[in-house]
C-alpha cells in the first residue's frame, strides 16, 4: 500500500460502521475504501479496468466464503457498458469498438501517410499506443509490441517496443526533441529508469532504429479537432501488413490471444 493511503480513515471506518452493518458489509466498505485510496493515489489502479467498474463488481473477500447476503453475480463475459464485440473480431473491430476514440493513433498514422513514409511505418504509427488505448499504460510499448507480435512484421513490433524508450531521448539529427509535455507531466528533473536508458542504447545500435524513431517523430501530442481520420482509411494497409487470424483476435491460440481477450472482456472477475 502506498504512502498516500489514508490509514487513519481506513482504521476508523469499522468503528463507525460497526453499529449497523454486518461483518460482510463492513468488509465490503473497507474494500471500497482501499479501492478508493488506490484510485486517489494512482488514478487508474488496475489493468483493463474501465472507470467505476469496481462499483458494480462485488469485491468482498468474505463473499468467497458464502458469508455475504449480496446475491449479485460476479461479472463474467460481456461488460454491459461496452459495445459487444463480434465473435471473431478483427483489428478494425478493436479500433471501432474498443480503442475509440483512437484519434491519437489515427492522426499519427495519417501524418506518416502525408509524409510518404513506407506502409510498415504507417502501420507502426497506427499501432504504437494500442496498449494505452485498450489495455494498460505502464510499459505500454512493451505490452503493445507483445499484442501485435504474432501478426506483424518483426520490424513493426520491434519499433513499437523501442518507441517507449526512444521518446525520452532527443535525436537532433532528425529533429526529435525531448517532449515539452514530459516536463509538464513528469517534472523537469525526471530521469528515465536504467532499463529505459539501456533499451535506448540497444535500440540506437539496431538496424531498425529509424523505424522506431519515425514513430516518435509522428507521435502527435496535440490533436487537431478539425482533422477527422477514420479507421477505414487504413483498411488496405492493415490488409497488406496485419495477419488477421480467421478465428478472430483473442481466439486463435496465439501467444497474445489472452491479451486481446482482456480488451474484449476487461472486467471479468476471473
Ligand atoms: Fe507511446
Ligand atoms: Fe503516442
Amino acid at each position: 500500500m502506498g504512502a498516500q493511503f489514508d490509514r487513519r480513515r481506513f482504521l476508523a471506518l469499522p468503528v463507525g460502521l460497526a453499529a449497523g452493518l454486518t461483518i460482510s458489509q463492513q468488509a465490503e466498505a473497507l474494500e471500497h475504501e482501499m479501492s478508493q485510496a488506490l484510485d486517489r493515489q494512482f488514478g487508474v489502479p488496475w489493468a483493463c479496468d474501465i472507470a467505476g467498474a469496481g462499483e458494480r463488481i462485488r469485491k468482498n473477500a468474505a463473499d468467497d466464503f458464502g458469508l455475504s447476503t449480496d446475491t449479485r453475480l460476479y461479472l463474467m463475459h460481456d461488460e454491459p457498458r461496452l459495445p459487444k464485440m463480434p465473435a471473431a473480431p478483427t483489428l478494425m473491430d478493436f479500433f471501432k469498438l474498443r480503442f475509440a476514440p483512437a484519434s491519437h493513433l489515427l492522426q499519427s498514422a495519417n501524418l506518416a501517410v502525408k509524409k510518404g513514409l513506407p506502409e510498415k511505418v504507417v502501420l507502426a504509427c497506427l499501432l504504437h499506443d494500442i496498449s494505452l488505448s485498450g489495455l494498460i499504460r505502464t510499459d505500454h510499448g512493451y505490452w503493445g509490441a507483445q499484442l501485435v507480435e504474432p501478426y506483424v512484421d518483426p520490424e513493426v513490433s520491434w519499433a513499437i517496443r523501442a518507441h517507449q524508450a526512444l521518446k525520452f531521448f532527443p535525436d537532433p539529427s532528425v529533429g526529435y526533441e525531448y517532449p515539452k509535455s514530459y516536463i509538464r507531466m513528469f517534472g523537469a528533473d525526471y530521469k528515465p529508469e536504467p532499463y529505459v536508458v539501456s533499451a535506448y542504447e540497444q535500440a540506437r545500435k539496431n538496424k531498425w532504429y529509424m523505424t522506431a524513431r519515425l514513430i516518435t517523430l509522428n507521435d502527435l501530442y496535440a490533436f487537431d479537432p478539425k482533422v477527422v481520420v477514420m479507421p477505414e482509411q487504413f483498411t488496405d494497409i492493415i490488409g497488406r501488413h496485419f495477419k488477421q487470424p480467421k478465428e478472430g483476435l483473442g481466439f486463435d491460440g496465439s501467444p497474445s490471444a489472452h491479451m486481446w481477450r482482456s480488451i474484449i472482456w476487461p472486467n471479468n472477475y476471473l
